[in-house]
């Protein structure tokens, strides 16, 4: 079985790069095999931790790039040359545009701190997302894994896992739940049912 190619785009943490990592380390990733970590921004945590499990990674500093077209072009002859058949966005904060997305049709997923279509789009993103819930007096918030496509957050929805509100919570504690609860969670088996479907497509 030809295990799919994955490419992981990071800006930060890492903590859900972690989380893939660690499944794949597991078993629990089969059909797919993390071959590249991308940021677009240098010396971020996240690529250590791709270092430390003996992942290739690199980054793509978007501010040594004169366009969004340039940047798109280096990424793209990056996951060309690296055979990917899967980006997923963890904790990504760069914007893709139309024809990236395009090119990439059914092929990027993304994790959001939130159940969509809750507190999400432009403009929601880390504590934002999370300080908005609380500002609304949700009981109830989540995470999503989605496919992508030129909408923010707007592409079809994958997996779901909701997470309660505490009384007390502060946007950080908040954050942290639904990291632990829900995204390292469904980020992980959304890559394998995606990296499987994938798989039974190119039989
Ligand atoms: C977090 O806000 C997470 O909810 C979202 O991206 C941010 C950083 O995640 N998905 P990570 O620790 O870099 O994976």
């Amino acid at each position: 079985m030809k295990k799919q190619q994955i490419a992981v785009l990071v800006s930060g943490g890492g903590t859900n790069l972690q989380a893939l990592l660690d499944a794949e380390r597991d078993g629990l990733i089969p059909h797919g095999t993390i071959a590249l970590v991308i940021s677009n921004k240098p010396g971020v945590r996240a690529l250590e931790r791709a270092s430390e499990r003996g992942v290739e990674n690199l980054a793509l500093d978007r501010k040594s790039f004169p366009s969004q077209a340039a940047f798109e072009e280096a990424l793209q002859t990056q996951l060309k040359d690296h055979g990917i058949d899967l980006i997923i966005l963890a904790g990504f904060l760069a914007i893709l545009s139309k024809d990236f997305t395009d090119r990439w049709e059914k092929r990027i997923i993304n994790i959001h701190p939130s159940l969509i279509p809750a507190f999400c789009g432009a403009g929601f993103y880390g504590l934002k997302v999370h300080e908005a819930a609380l500002a609304r007096g949700v009981k109830i918030t989540g995470a999503t894994v989605h496919y992508v496509n030129e909408i923010p957050d707007g592409g079809e929805i994958i997996l779901q896992k909701a997470v309660h509100v505490q009384p007390g919570d502060t946007p950080e504690i908040l954050q942290r739940r639904v990291m632990e609860e829900a995204e390292w969670q469904i980020l992980p088996r959304a890559a394998e049912i995606v990296c499987s479907l994938l798989s039974s497509q190119s039989d």
